[in-house]
């Protein structure tokens, strides 16, 4: 796919991973319409670096456990953009849930936001695609997927969900969709982590050292202008985590 003049919409674009991915698609030449929940500042002054790339940018308030708003922003960019060639599911919610301890609601809230989310994202704008002809979608998961955390069970499950929903969709899209995913590894540390535990993520990688968030904007790069022949394929990003 050349990417110059292509509308990218990435989710939880406003900060860290997210706008890394947004800006990365911005330098190629997208036009590229972001969501933030309640990163209102932060996704303006992205949208501000967007337009330094001389592409047009858009940042859209969503909370994606709610399918009338997830499908309301699909809307806001097809209005704004006039086509959807490239959706990038990266929003995330991740907190600790020992297992013994998680609740109903916190399920919910995981399982929703990490799974039902993208999944309702790909349903809004996959039918703008196909109409096009083309398009690509590409969704982030985790290592975590593969070898899940006893006090991360729901996020764990919410992405092993994703990983299935990957292939499903790279199966129900084909030929004119394809559908990829990353599995980062340790690359932004969420706040509050300790040295130790930061330390223990590390020496659990065959590289030890952390990823940087440009090695998964090059891993999406491959996938989006790299080939149009790979679908449903799960790339891990990951230092060797998945190996060591
Ligand atoms: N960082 C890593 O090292 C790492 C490792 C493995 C996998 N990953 C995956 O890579 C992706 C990006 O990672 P990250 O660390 O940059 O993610 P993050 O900071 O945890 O979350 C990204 C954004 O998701 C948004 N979000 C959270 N709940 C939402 C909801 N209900 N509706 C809509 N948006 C919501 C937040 O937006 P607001 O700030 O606007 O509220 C947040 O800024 C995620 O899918 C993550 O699971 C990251």
């Amino acid at each position: 796919m050349k990417l110059k003049g292509k509308v990218a919409l990435v989710t939880g674009g406003a900060k860290r991973v997210g706008k890394a991915i947004a800006l990365g698609l911005a330098g190629r030449g997208c036009h590229v319409a972001i969501t933030y929940r309640t990163s209102g500042a932060e996704a303006s002054a992205a949208v501000r670096a967007i337009q330094k790339h001389r592409v047009k940018g858009l940042a859209l308030p969503v909370d994606q456990r709610e399918g009338a708003q997830v499908r309301r922003a699909v809307r806001a960019v097809l209005s704004k953009f006039h086509r959807i060639d490239i959706l990038v599911n990266s929003a995330s919610s991740f907190y600790p849930t020992p297992w013994d301890q998680v609740t109903e609601a916190q399920w919910e809230d995981l399982l929703s936001t990490n799974l039902t989310g993208p999944w309702r994202f790909a349903q809004a704008v996959a039918p703008i695609m196909k109409r096009q002809g083309s398009g690509k979608i590409i969704n982030i998961v985790d290592v975590a997927a593969f070898s899940p955390w006893p006090n991360y069970l729901p996020y764990c499950a919410a992405k092993g969900g994703l990983v299935t929903l990957t292939k499903g969709l790279a199966k129900a899209l084909a030929p004119s969709i394809q559908v990829n995913a990353i599995a980062p590894g340790p690359i932004l540390f969420p706040p509050g982590l300790t040295t130790r535990e930061k330390k223990r993520a590390l020496d659990r990688t065959l590289l030890k050292r952390v990823g940087s968030p440009e090695d998964l904007v090059q891993a999406i790069l491959f996938f989006l202008e790299g080939s149009d022949f790979v679908t449903g394929a799960i790339l891990p990003v990951d230092g060797g985590r998945l190996l060591a």
